[in-house]
């Protein structure tokens, strides 16, 4: 299920690298890029396992959400490795950000902080903080490497390019930090999206395995990542009127600066966006949902199965348990709809819900 794991056998470069590390002020951060299937993951395992070796403390922060080693995808993950270890998901996640999303594309603010405060963290209890990153290196996929080192200001970036295929973005990277360029091991091998797919689909159902149903009572959250439950909710003949005129069932209803409808039956073209924000109802189920804390972090995740609207309540499937969820101040919305078998059921625009 894992791609990645522990290996001796790597090009010279790398323990080129060890030593540049060896001479780093500490705490420092070492934030890697590739191209998808690049070896970052098998580089992060490695560099790692020989710090930790020499009695180094070293935290791994994750934010390749789409293929993560740690615990649950759609998070940015924060993991201490205080003993040798062979794959970093053998590693127990500490701390999570909320994405939502198995892809960056429309949530490069949520990466960047969750990258962000997860490394500050990571500062804290260790040594080394070492950031593993999506393979997303082209097009956008670059600005959000530069924009996330703009932030993070590591001490270093380690670049691993087939030929001369980073050298702009590492270019673009010297501003921010000291950018260090490694070779890909020829014994990095390719996965199909099919592949990639079910290693995720694999990482869902294991998360999610021994879940339980837990009923939220949605008036005591800070509900985010929607414009539900926001302004006053409209009834009667305004409900019905809107019905009417747009052929529409609607479940629910509030009036903020315009309209916010859930509804079921015909589509939302041809509506103004401006005067009404439409939310299929389809989309709300199986939602991916994020249990955040006081701090603004993930507690964990959970899979929405349904919303009482009238009583204000939702079924959430959750491996939280109770004392858990007690924590939870927020619940975020995301943008993928998944099952617990892992199944993943489609991923929504932002600005869907
Ligand atoms: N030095 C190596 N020796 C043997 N196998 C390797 C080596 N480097 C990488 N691989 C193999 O190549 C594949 C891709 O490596 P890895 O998962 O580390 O890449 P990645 O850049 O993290 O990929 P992703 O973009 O999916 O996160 C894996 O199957 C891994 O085991
Ligand atoms: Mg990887």
């Amino acid at each position: 299920m894992n791609k990645a794991k522990y290996t001796d056998d790597v090009p010279g470069d790398r323990r080129e690298l060890l030593k540049i590390i060896g001479q780093l002020d500490r705490p420092a951060k070492i934030m890697v890029i590739g191209g998808t299937d690049s070896g970052k993951t098998t580089l992060v395992t490695f560099l790692a396992n020989r710090l930790v070796s020499t009695g180094l403390r070293v935290a791994l922060v994750d934010s390749d959400v789409g293929q993560k080693s740690l615990l649950p995808p759609a998070t940015v993950s924060l993991a201490l490795a205080e003993l040798p270890f062979e794959s970093p998901s053998e590693l127990r996640a500490l701390k999570h950000y909320f994405v939502g999303s198995i892809t960056p594309d429309a949530h490069f603010g949520e990466v960047i902080a969750g990258v962000k405060r997860l490394a500050e963290i990571g500062e804290r209890l260790a040594h080394f903080v070492i950031i593993d990153t999506t393979g997303y290196v082209e097009n956008a996929g670059e600005d959000l490497k530069r924009l996330k080192a703009e932030l993070l200001r590591p001490e270093l970036a380690v670049l691993l390019q087939k030929e001369n295929e980073l050298e702009e973005l590492g270019r673009s990277l010297e501003r921010f930090s000291r950018v260090i360029f490694l070779e890909v091991s020829e014994k990095a091998l390719e996965h199909s999206r099919s592949e990639r797919r079910n290693i995720r689909k694999e990482k869902w159902r294991r998360y999610f395995e021994n879940a339980q149903e837990y009923t939220a009572d949605l008036t005591e959250y800070i509900l985010s990542g929607t414009r539900m439950f926001h302004g006053e909710e409209i009834k009667g003949e305004e409900r019905e009127l809107l019905e009417k005129l747009h052929g529409w069932l609607i479940f629910a209803g509030w009036r903020n600066r315009g309209y916010t409808v859930v509804k079921a039956g015909d589509g939302c073209r041809g509506v103004d966006r401006r005067l009404i924000h439409c939310i299929d109802i389809e989309n709300l189920s199986n939602l991916l949902v994020g249990f955040i804390d006081r701090d603004g972090l993930c507690i964990g995740l959970g899979i929405l199965k349904l919303i009482n609207f009238r009583e204000k309540k939702a079924e959430i499937l959750t491996p939280l348990r109770q004392e858990e969820l007690g924590k939870a101040v927020e619940i975020r919305f995301g943008r993928i709809r998944v099952r617990e078998d892992g199944e993943e059921l489609g991923l929504l625009r932002r600005n869907a819900l």
